[in-house]
């Protein structure tokens, strides 16, 4: 070959490498649509606020254009992402809260959501939702060997789990099931008398924002009477037959330990919600909470 062909093979090669590289940059860019990490994040007051942060996955970060909040003042912000390049938006929701060292924040100085399917058995309440004002379940019925109630399919999810329990020999005791809005917040203000609401924001819900309201969550013990919600729970047989076993019946641990940033609540191996099994099974394979299931559908 003669040393011009070599050369306009070379030619080619690097034209073609050129080529190639700027379609591969061009697709890159089109195919990174902005997109958040999250829809809605709480964060303490008078915190720095690294608005970046929330992107993710975008290597050319300059060309985001948003508004800034400010962060000295508690309440519901919104966020507005602009590519400078595009008329894509996205927006964050950044609640500025009163947020404890422990990472956990009061729930009176959050503007919660009303939602709109507390029917729904897979319905998200927690500190960010609330149960529709005077909404109450109209399937109460008493659990078994107890007189909490759930709503009936929960109650009858709830038999099934308590009975196979027993077949084991180990021992389950109903604490307490459903609450009214007026119990929850007898709950809610004996714990902030008592303890502060600091502890409080930490294991009990604001009024309006339990799933105890939902009539699909319960508290039980391996003790009727005593220290029985305590975290000793999770070393008893009934602690680790709901971790194990829960969610062939429906049922999730709702608050576990390694979640506490996520759900904002304490550990609580009590504390027992029904999804139903189909959920739950979901939940209990790939470890999300119900948060974490719920913004991930939501992002699809
Ligand atoms: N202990 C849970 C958070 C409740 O009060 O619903
Ligand atoms: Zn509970």
């Amino acid at each position: 070959m003669s040393f011009k062909n070599i050369s306009r093979k070379i030619c080619i090669y690097l034209l073609g490498i050129i080529l190639l590289s700027g379609c591969s940059s061009m697709q890159k860019i089109e195919k990174e649509p902005l997109k958040l990490k999250h829809q809605r994040i709480q964060l303490a007051q008078n915190s720095q606020i690294d608005y970046l942060s929330y992107i993710s996955g975008n290597d050319d970060q300059e060309d985001i254009q948003y508004n800034s909040i400010d962060s000295s003042q508690l309440g519901t912000y919104q966020v507005v992402y602009k590519k400078a390049d595009s008329n894509e938006k996205q927006t964050l929701t950044i609640d500025i809260v009163k947020m404890y060292e422990n990472g956990i924040y009061s729930p009176k100085s959050i503007q919660a959501t009303t939602i709109k399917n507390p029917e729904d058995v897979t319905s998200l309440v927690n500190k960010t939702h609330q149960i529709p004002k005077g909404w109450i379940p109209d399937d109460l019925v008493n659990v078994i060997d107890s007189h909490q109630q759930l709503r009936k399919e929960a109650a009858q999810a709830y038999k099934e789990f308590y009975l196979s329990a027993q077949d084991k020999g180990i021992k389950c005791y109903a604490i307490s099931g459903y609450r009214t809005n007026e119990t929850q917040s007898l709950y809610w203000k004996r714990q902030v008398q008592i303890y502060g609401e600091e502890y409080a924001s930490q294991y009990s819900a604001y009024p309006g924002r339990s799933e105890h309201q939902l009539g699909l969550a319960i508290d039980v013990s391996n003790q009727l009477t005593g220290d029985r919600l305590s975290e000793k729970v999770a070393q008893a047989p009934i602690g680790k037959f709901i971790v194990s076993d829960g969610y062939k019946y429906g049922f999730i641990l709702r608050y576990p330990q390694d979640k506490v940033s996520i759900t904002n609540y304490g550990y609580e191996p009590w504390h027992m919600r029904y999804v139903g099994k189909e959920l739950a099974k979901k939940l209990h394979d790939t470890g999300l909470t119900l948060e974490e299931y719920m913004e991930k559908e939501q992002s699809q």
